[in-house]
């Protein structure tokens, strides 16, 4: 089965991109299932119902968030009504919308999806491990789901990799999201989880994390808030990871970056493109 995960979206840039090419790439890599975290699509915070149709109407499968996901306050109201839409699974019992879900193919094949965060310098939310855990529990590779590809939206490092082990040969996949940067430790775990401490963000790298640069930088130099916080509206880079998921055991065969456009090195998953193109 071939994933394909794609980072956090940040404004318009991101978001433009991501719509315009989610077509093309599902047909590029002959894609089984594609996920997306889009909890910076609307003008760098949160997601809007428009946003979100447009997001699934393109061929995303699953829409993934983090921390930013009710900063448009409608999302508190229309997540209900999408069952393709995740928030982070351990955020306090009664916040609307859920944190996992088991997802249908076009081929028949069933992916659970998982989102959670971490609460290493971030919120003091629920405990990340043990939420996924009652979810793996309870859905279990090969009988309960073809593929299981986990969110982990955090900001340490740390926390990540050691979520990634504690996955390890229970899930397809555990993709880190959030710092909007992409690492370069995409790996397959002893176990056959297949690993990235953060896929990155589909937006204008020439920014201060898809932010324009200015106001990050003057609060850095002054501490003194001048203006809001605008995304940056330069070409944007789309960046994430593919993920080729034995069928046979639903663990991982292959993790590879995938970025496109814009200000960074490009490099795509070769795994899935013919012969005549990776020779
Ligand atoms: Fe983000
Ligand atoms: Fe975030």
């Amino acid at each position: 089965m071939r994933l394909l995960f794609l980072g956090d979206l940040v404004g318009r840039a991101g978001r433009s991109a991501a719509i315009e090419a989610l077509p093309n790439l599902r047909e590029r890599y002959a894609l089984d299932f594609l996920v997306v975290n889009a909890e910076n699509a609307a003008g760098g915070f949160g997601i809007t119902e428009q946003i979100l149709i447009e997001l699934l109407d393109a061929g995303a499968d699953v829409v993934t968030t983090g921390n930013h996901v009710f900063d448009q306050r409608e999302a508190l109201v229309f997540i209900e009504r999408y069952d393709r839409l995740l928030r982070p699974i351990n955020f306090p019992a009664g916040t609307p919308g859920k944190g996992a879900g088991l997802f249908k193919t076009a081929s028949g094949k069933e992916v659970l999806v998982i989102n959670t965060m971490g609460r290493v310098f971030m919120a003091d939310l629920d405990d990340p491990f043990r939420a996924v855990e009652r979810e793996l529990d309870a859905c279990r590779l090969k009988t309960g789901a073809d593929a299981i590809l986990i969110d982990f939206h955090a900001e340490a490092t740390s926390e990540k990799e050691a979520l990634g082990y504690f996955v390890d040969g229970r899930a397809s996949a555990l993709i880190g999201t959030h710092t909007h940067v992409p690492t370069a430790d995409q790996r397959i775990l002893p176990r056959g989880t297949a690993y990235i401490s953060d896929a990155g963000m589909c937006g204008d790298f020439d920014s201060v994390l898809g932010m324009d640069k200015e106001e990050p930088l003057s609060r850095f130099l002054t501490k003194i808030p001048t203006g809001r916080f605008a995304p940056a509206l330069g070409e944007a880079t789309l960046c994430g990871v593919g993920i080729d998921v034995d069928d046979a055991t639903g663990l991982a065969r292959a993790i590879a970056p995938l970025r496109l456009g814009g200000r960074l090195s490009q490099t795509e998953p070769k795994f899935w493109l013919p012969d005549t193109e990776t020779s």
